[in-house]
């Protein structure tokens, strides 16, 4: 399948996400139709580079494409300002001139940075996204954010580079380590939650063909993910407004990451935030109630927590504050009206203000697992 994502001013975008099996096979074809470069930068971590970063610079090369393959070493560690340094280095070494193409192959941090190589080399050339962990294909490689980690904060210095073209394939999921597979499926769950009951529902249904990673569901699941926020960010392509929505669950998360020394991975982390965020959004009269315990029974049905830790709650509360989602020392969250439906808080606001006492009472609440469970 194909979704057109169609952004107009101030940042227009258009290009088509190709989601289908085998995908990855013709991609030389598919990267020539789309528009045509001198040359083009593969950029992959190594691992991923070995699996598919070879073969497409093989298939490229068979195909009469001047490419080259550049490789990084793995990991969020290496999302960085030094990284995209040595990566620009090596192009300009290379002579890539400003006619030329990036092609990121890998899950969110080569997309991130990738992208942001692609946004700065030369005042910016055109990048393809080629994602392979399903988190990078439901959310990293749509939208167009792009950029590296610093030690204040990750994210923080980047650019908005929409793609070209992006291509799914749903068979490269297959090698993906469960723990990744996982932290895809959390925001899933988390755009059915949302933005589309039905999926919401579909998704706890079909949760055991998914997590067998049979390649139909996964290629479903991935569409109607990509369909859902490609709707969000063209009408909100600098996430100003509405794009909020897709933060649910993740103010708590990233405290819980924080707190965590970031050892708890992120999908493990939304999932427990989106519980904590739902009873809460309750407690508020904002969320019906029943949502939370819906919510536990779909993330439970695809293997993911539902209990958040018993951590410090002050400490929590600190890390909530310094999340740049916090506005003027106050926690906001993004909030389901019920499942399918985000709650507005007014004219184009999308997170809720949660008090102090309200957060610490529902942190404690959803640590023990009572309620809900
Ligand atoms: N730009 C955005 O809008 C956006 C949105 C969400 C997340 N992100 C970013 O995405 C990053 C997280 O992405 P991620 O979860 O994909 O992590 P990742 O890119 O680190 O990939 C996870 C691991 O899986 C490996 N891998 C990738 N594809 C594989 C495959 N097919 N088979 C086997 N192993 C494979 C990678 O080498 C890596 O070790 C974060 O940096 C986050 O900030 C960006
Ligand atoms: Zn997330």
């Amino acid at each position: 399948m194909k979704v057109r994502v169609d952004s107009p001013p101030p940042l227009p975008a258009e290009y088509d996400v190709v989601i289908e099996a085998g995908a990855l096979d013709d991609l030389p074809r598919r990267i020539t139709a789309s528009g045509t470069a001198d040359r083009y930068a593969i950029i992959s971590p190594d691992p991923v580079a070995a699996l598919h970063g070879e073969p497409l610079l093989v298939a490229m090369r068979n195909a009469g494409l001047d490419a080259e393959l550049l490789a990084f070493p793995d990991g969020e560690i290496c999302k960085t300002r030094e990284t995209w340094a040595a990566l620009t280095d090596r192009m300009l070494a290379l002579r890539f001139g400003r006619d030329s193409c990036v092609i990121a192959v890998g899950g969110g941090v080569a997309g991130d940075l990738a992208g942001f190589v692609a946004a700065t080399y030369m005042r910016g050339v055109p990048v393809i996204q080629v994602p392979t962990t399903l988190l990078a294909m439901i959310d990293a490689a749509v939208g167009g954010k792009t950029g590296v980690d610093t030690d204040a904060g990750k994210n923080l210095v980047g650019a908005f580079h929409p793609p070209r073209l992006v291509v799914m394939d749903p068979v490269v999921l297959g090698t993906l380590p469960d723990a990744a597979f996982h932290a895809g499926l959390a925001e899933a769950v988390k755009h059915g939650a949302m933005l589309d009951a039905a999926y919401f529902d579909w998704i706890a249904d079909r949760a055991s063909a998914i997590l067998q990673r049979d390649t139909a569901e996964l290629q479903q699941l991935v569409g109607r993910s990509v369909e859902l926020k490609a709707g969000v960010v063209a009408g909100d392509p600098f996430d100003r407004g509405r794009r909020a929505v897709l933060n649910f669950g993740h103010t708590v998360a990233h405290a819980l990451e924080r707190q965590a020394a970031y050892a708890l991975p992120h999908g493990l982390a939304v999932s427990m935030g989106m519980v904590v965020e739902a009873l809460a959004g309750e407690a508020l009269g904002v969320t019906e109630a029943g949502t939370a315990g819906r919510l536990v029974d779909g993330l439970r049905a695809c293997g993911l927590p539902t209990v958040a830790p018993a951590g410090d709650t002050h400490e929590l509360m600190a890390a909530m504050r310094i999340d740049k989602k916090a506005h003027r020392d106050a926690v906001h969250c993004a909030l389901p009206r019920r499942i399918g439906e985000a709650a507005q808080a007014g004219r184009g606001r999308w997170t809720h203000e949660v008090a102090d006492a309200m957060m610490m009472d529902v942190l404690m609440r959803a640590s023990r697992g009572l309620d809900v469970v």
